[in-house]
């Protein structure tokens, strides 16, 4: 009988070893059993996350998880990581969910399951009011900063453009305002409240040209193999996509929509 157990003990350990160390994913069941939905997230990027003077977080992601933790009867958590953090925390399991104002990507979906996207966005490109720059053209050869592990960073390094990374957004900017960069490449609607919020305070010293990078779309980001869990959070997310609640939300931070295509 004890070498039965044993042998079993053992078939379960290789089993759990051969199928990936027991990480299957996330079901709706553990989120309900835990009382919490754990998010990662950047919150350096309005207006859908940025961090307030009292700590807080909010934005139009943060409120559209608020809707889907009140539909799941659980509570929401936020973790808050380096935007490069993110999307290695939810493959891990550390997190729940990614919610970064994260683009889709094919290479970012061998490694994450991303629920269906909610808007689109593009990248645009942030020069000073000075710059000779005035097109996308007029950037070959020049030094452009991004934010470490974004589409952005991924985009000007496959141009072949010279490129510094920052951990946070606010010293990609810096290093744009400073002169030790030439342009500054993000996503447009964060461009266009990061612009305005600088210029506000500065004199109108930034611009966005006209002509934008890519378009993507944003999702929220989960481990691979929590397909039960998403196809609850689509239902949720893609009726608010639906009955104009993320088109409202938009609205409400000044932002333009743009709805997924489908
Ligand atoms: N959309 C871009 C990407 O997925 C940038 C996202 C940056 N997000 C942030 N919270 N700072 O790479």
């Amino acid at each position: 009988m004890k070498k039965l157990v044993s042998i079993l003990i053992a078939v379960m350990i290789l089993a759990t070893v051969v199928t990936g160390c027991g990480k299957k994913g996330k079901t709706i069941a553990d989120i309900q059993k835990a009382g919490k939905l754990v998010i990662a997230t950047s919150p350096d990027f309005p207006p859908f996350e940025e961090l307030q003077n009292d700590g807080s977080v909010v934005g139009i992601e943060v409120e559209i998880l608020e809707m889907v933790c009140q539909e799941l009867g659980v509570e929401m958590e936020l973790a808050q990581v380096d935007f490069e953090s993110v999307l290695p925390g939810v493959q891990s399991g550390k997190y729940d969910v990614g919610m970064s104002g994260i683009s889709v990507t094919e290479k970012r979906k061998k490694n994450t399951l991303f629920t269906d996207p909610y808007c689109l966005a593009a990248q645009a490109i942030v020069v000073t009011a000075d710059s000779p720059i005035k097109s996308k053209a007029d950037l070959e050869g020049k030094k452009i900063s991004v934010q470490t592990g974004t589409t952005a960073e991924q985009f000007c390094m496959d141009n072949g453009y010279t490129v510094d990374a920052f951990a946070a957004n606010s010293d990609a900017e810096l290093a744009l305002t400073t002169g030790k960069v030439d342009a500054w490449v993000i996503d447009d609607l964060t461009a266009a409240e990061m612009v305005t919020a600088y210029n506000a305070e500065n004199g109108e010293q930034l611009i966005i040209l006209d002509e934008a990078m890519t378009t993507e779309p944003y999702a929220f980001a989960f481990m691979k193999g929590s397909d039960e869990l998403v196809a609850k959070i689509n239902e949720i997310v893609n009726g608010l996509v639906e009955d104009g609640t993320v088109a409202a939300l938009f609205e409400k931070y000044n932002a333009p929509y743009t709805a997924p295509t489908k």
